[in-house]
């Protein structure tokens, strides 16, 4: 077990990457603090992960919630503070610009660059102070490329690649290591998030189309381990990974 004794705060927990992640912290030994906002989803979760003998504390939040993340930081420095953070809560309701759906840029805005700040704001102070700790950020391959349609979610990537990088510089002095993961197409709930009914079908049958074998949630739960798993005097900085299908 590699990560015997860390406690991990997972945000995203309950699908997707987020889940398989909190899954395969919890096989190698961490406690977890498990969080999202379908709340029967993070206790179904936290049932199963305590049967492998791990303790689980759950947190209801919307990310975007300023307020109620600064909470979750209260209750995080109250366990005594994490080792690790997995910041993967995100969105991706995409659209051509000259649509306008103003709205589902905020929500990508709020979710995917406030959010991933939010979480940092609740830990990073305390990892700072003990001189440890571990946060990893999940950007995508849109960090580095764009798409049509992917503009505003392209944004928010790009500005948690920047954002990791530039905190990876400033925590150095503290001993706290940063990585920035880059995942290409996973078979995840994510196209569901898209409201634009078009765009929505054409990427579920493009990207996330039928024989088309794309990533799967463990392949990246796998990367985030890799990083987490390597000697302290190691920064894994950034990860991108794609199936071996996609070309961008
Ligand atoms: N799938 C891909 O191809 C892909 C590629 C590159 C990057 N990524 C990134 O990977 C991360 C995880 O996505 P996924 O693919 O695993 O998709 P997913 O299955 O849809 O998971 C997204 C997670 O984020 C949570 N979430 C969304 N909005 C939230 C909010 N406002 N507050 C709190 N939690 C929120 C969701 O939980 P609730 O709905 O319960 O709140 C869910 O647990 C995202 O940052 C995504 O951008 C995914």
């Amino acid at each position: 077990m590699k990560l015997l004794g860390k406690l991990a705060w997972i945000t995203g927990a309950s699908s997707g990457i987020g889940q398989a992640s909190a899954r395969l912290l919890a096989e190698e030994g961490a406690d977890l603090v498990i969080s999202a906002r379908r709340d029967d989803r993070l206790q179904q979760l936290a049932d199963e992960i305590r049967t492998l003998g791990r303790t689980v504390t759950v947190a209801t939040v919307d990310v975007s919630d300023r307020q109620r993340m600064q909470r979750v930081g209260e209750l995080i420095t109250s366990l005594g503070g994490v080792d690790i953070l997995i910041n993967n809560a995100g969105t991706m309701p995409i659209s051509p610009i000259i649509n306008g759906r103003v709205d589902e840029w905020e929500q990508m805005i709020d979710t995917n660059i406030k959010g991933v700040l939010y979480a940092i704001n609740a830990v990073y102070p305390g990892m700072a102070e003990r001189k440890q700790g571990h946060i990893v950020n999940i950007s995508s391959v849109a960090a580095r490329l764009t798409y049509p349609s992917a503009g505003v979610y392209a944004g928010t990537k790009h500005a948690v690649r920047a954002i990791s990088d530039t905190l990876r510089k400033e925590a150095i002095r503290y001993g706290v290591r940063v990585t920035d993961i880059q995942p290409g197409a996973v078979d995840t709930e994510l196209p569901d998030s898209i409201v634009h009914e078009k765009i929505r079908a054409a990427v579920k049958e493009n990207m996330y189309g039928e024989g088309m074998p794309n990533l799967q949630p463990e392949d990246i739960a796998n990367a985030i381990l890799y990083a987490l798993t390597q000697p302290d005097h190691v920064d894994v900085s950034e990860l991108l990974i794609r199936p071996l299908v996609q070309e961008n």
